[in-house]
């Protein structure tokens, strides 16, 4: 039984023709992807990372993990990005009452000075683990935060501060391994050939939630089972999906919005939207990933949803178990808010009913919607969704003709910005 299915609920004819006639040419595209036999294979070292290092890397974080003498109670990510975003979503969506975690901080994704210094307020009495990532070893805002982190490290632990720090970044290239190794932090490798968005699974992902208390075992195995059973799991629906976005954009669509019905899954959101942002948005193509959170949006964009320009793909992704599930609305005695209709309902129950009005509701005005139906919400399925994800991406990204692994549009902001800055050399 597959854990993921997508299912359609299109308004127009053309789209869902126009996806299968593009099915076969999808499927062996995938194909040569899983193989490594397109353009670009060079980046396309998460195909095969459960082959290659994966039980390796894991076992010496597990080494690392279980022969650390320093106390911590709280893991601090710094990054941007891919080197930040997995580690957020996974965070959020697998957090659980059910298991212990430490809770983890977010460093180095934006500049804003208020947000620092609230960072530094929340740690004052926190006795954290820096855990610095960046692929490149460059990136600026990674660089400030982890600088006032040092500093705030150096205050606090003196010599010991070293301890508390430990880098993810490139072997060879850039300067957070030359200083690592100077200053004797522990490291982890992030794989030469596997970019930052596609590197969730990778130490990039894997050191701060192992640090954080998360089980690697589960994500482990969700992955192993993803790429074992793709062909005859994931396969088709990895083709139904990315041939509907080709095919929607083909027909006109502009937009991609990713409607996610908890706000656990914010962040999944915001992962997916740099996946798929970065992958197709170039060459003046692509569709424009957005997203929203239900119920809560549909009382804010719901409007421009129902009745705004259908010029969107609205995709639906919803979790049939999750946990809480149990819990219901209760009954209050003589209570005039008009809700007794839904006593003893679940919560759960009336959430699933809100997202397929809402689909039905926005179908009806003539938005185009898809659902990618997860089977439960949980690491071992979240890491097949993450999976499910990235093979879509590299697939759309190839089905426009584009380089689904670099970002060239990003390096703008920093040229101008380092001229504005002064940096030497711009
Ligand atoms: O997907 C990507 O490659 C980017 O989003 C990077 O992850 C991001 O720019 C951060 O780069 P780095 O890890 O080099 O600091």
């Amino acid at each position: 039984m597959a854990a993921i299915k997508v299912k359609t609920n299109l308004v127009s004819k053309n789209i869902l023709d126009y996806s299968n006639e593009k099915r076969d040419e999808a499927k062996n595209k995938v194909q040569e992807i899983l193989r490594k036999q397109v353009n670009f294979n060079e980046w396309l070292g998460w195909v095969d990372y459960h082959k290659t290092k994966m039980a390796a890397d894991y076992s010496d974080l597990q080494k690392f993990k279980s022969n650390l003498s320093v106390f911590y109670d709280c893991v601090v990510v710094v990054g941007i990005g891919g080197s930040y975003l997995g580690t957020r979503c996974l965070d959020e969506v697998c957090h659980s009452s059910a298991v212990e975690t430490l809770p983890v901080v977010y460093a180095g994704h934006h500049l804003c000075a208020q947000s620092h210094l609230e960072l530094l307020e929340t740690l004052k009495d926190k006795q954290p683990l820096v855990v610095v990532i960046s692929k490149s070893g460059t990136t600026t805002e990674p660089g400030v935060a982890f600088r006032i982190l040092r500093s705030y490290l150096d205050q606090k632990y003196g010599d010991l501060a070293n301890q508390r720090i430990i880098a993810v970044t490139d072997e060879n290239e850039g300067a957070l391994i030359g200083q690592a190794r100077e200053e004797n932090w522990k490291s982890f490798v992030i794989p030469s050939n596997i970019g930052g968005r596609y590197s969730v699974f990778t130490p990039v992902g894997m050191v701060p939630l192992s640090l954080a208390g998360y089980d690697l075992d589960e994500f482990k195995k969700g992955v192993l089972d993803f790429y074992q059973n793709f062909d005859q799991q994931f396969m088709d629906e990895v083709v139904r999906y990315a041939t509907i976005r080709y095919a929607a954009y083909q027909q006109g669509k502009k937009i991609e919005i990713l409607s996610v019905s908890t706000p656990k899954a914010a962040y999944l959101a915001e992962w997916w939207k740099q996946l798929f942002g970065e992958s197709e948005g170039k060459e003046g193509k692509g569709l424009f990933p957005a997203s929203v959170t239900t119920t809560t949006d549909l009382h804010s964009m719901g409007q421009y949803l129902q009745q705004g320009p259908r010029h969107i793909l609205e995709t639906f992704l919803t979790f049939s178990q999750c946990s809480g599930s149990s819990l219901k609305v209760p009954n209050i005695k003589d209570s005039k808010d008009n809700l007794d209709y839904l006593v003893e309902h679940e919560m759960e129950y009336i959430n699933k009913v809100a997202t397929q009005a809402t689909m039905e509701a926005h179908s009806k005005g003539e938005v185009e919607c898809i659902e990618v139906s997860v089977s439960d919400r949980n690491p071992y399925t979240t890491a097949q969704l993450l999976c499910f994800f990235k093979v879509s991406c590299a697939l759309s990204a190839y089905l426009i003709n584009v380089n689904p692994f670099d970002q060239p549009g990003v390096e703008d902001y920093k040229v101008q910005m380092f001229k504005m800055l002064k940096k030497p050399g711009y």
